[in-house]
């Protein structure tokens, strides 16, 4: 009887399927802790019209000192969780990769898990920029791999250097921004280095980065707004998440 009042829900619907920067793996970083919380990000995801995501837990010295094998046993117990669910949704196991001296020396032995395509997500020091950083890059890509930059947006000290993001780009690396970005989580700053980026046709994918289902609701909440209405077409023809493959 009261259904006039009710708001309308709208579409939430990304204009891709593939989600390519996610911390859903259960217990191996800081995003989903067990295989429950993993099932609740992955039905949030399916609400974004996602159905392949692309599992990029975070590899760090101290903190994550995750491998391929790790990576790949908390895969089969989600993969196994996600038949038993019936939930539609394809997984890949892959990583977040901080460029640091765990990284080297994982990189060195030939421990890595790249992504489907030999994509391989690459995070810089939220610090400083490294001294070698277009060398590790560029070597990445002649060794077959397609590097990543995760949400370049979010690195303040390229704020005043745009000209850094011209000459990565410009080198063939491709650029990954948070759609948390866009909706103001990381502040201003990352937002208006994202937008730049936008309007200099350097965005090539578009990434939850989730570790929560808190995250996903402010990421849906982002595009029901006018701001991602906008946004959308200007992204659109540059994006390429459903390439990873
Ligand atoms: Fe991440």
């Amino acid at each position: 009887m009261f259904n006039f009042l009710r708001k309308k829900k709208e579409n939430v619907s990304l204009f891709y399927n593939t989600d390519v920067h996610c911390h859903i793996l259960p217990g191996v970083d800081h995003g989903a802790h067990t295989v429950e919380q993993s099932l609740e990000m992955l039905e949030e995801e399916i609400k974004m019209g996602i159905n392949r995501v692309i599992c990029t837990s975070h590899v760090t010295a101290d903190t994550f000192e995750n491998t391929p094998e790790t990576l790949t046993n908390a895969y089969n117990v989600l993969s196994q969780a996600v038949k038993e669910a019936g939930l539609d949704i394809e997984l890949h196991a892959s990583a977040e990769y901080r460029i640091d001296e765990y990284w080297e020396q994982q990189y060195a032995a030939g421990n890595v898990l790249p992504m489907p395509g030999k994509y391989i997500l690459m995070e810089n020091s939220f610090q400083q920029e490294l001294l070698q950083l277009d060398e590790l890059l560029f070597d990445l890509m002649l060794h077959g791999y397609k590097p990543i930059l995760a949400h370049p947006e979010r690195y303040g000290y390229y704020s005043h250097r745009h000209n850094r993001y011209e000459k990565m780009h410009g080198q063939g690396v491709k650029f990954q921004i948070n759609l948390l970005s866009l909706a103001g989580y990381f502040g201003q700053g990352a937002r208006e280095n994202a937008m730049w980026l936008i309007k200099h046709g350097m965005v090539d994918m578009l990434g939850t980065d989730m570790h929560n289902t808190e995250h996903a609701h402010i990421i849906q909440e982002y595009l029901r707004s006018k701001d991602w209405r906008k946004l959308a077409p200007q992204l659109m023809p540059n994006i390429i998440n459903d390439n990873v493959k």
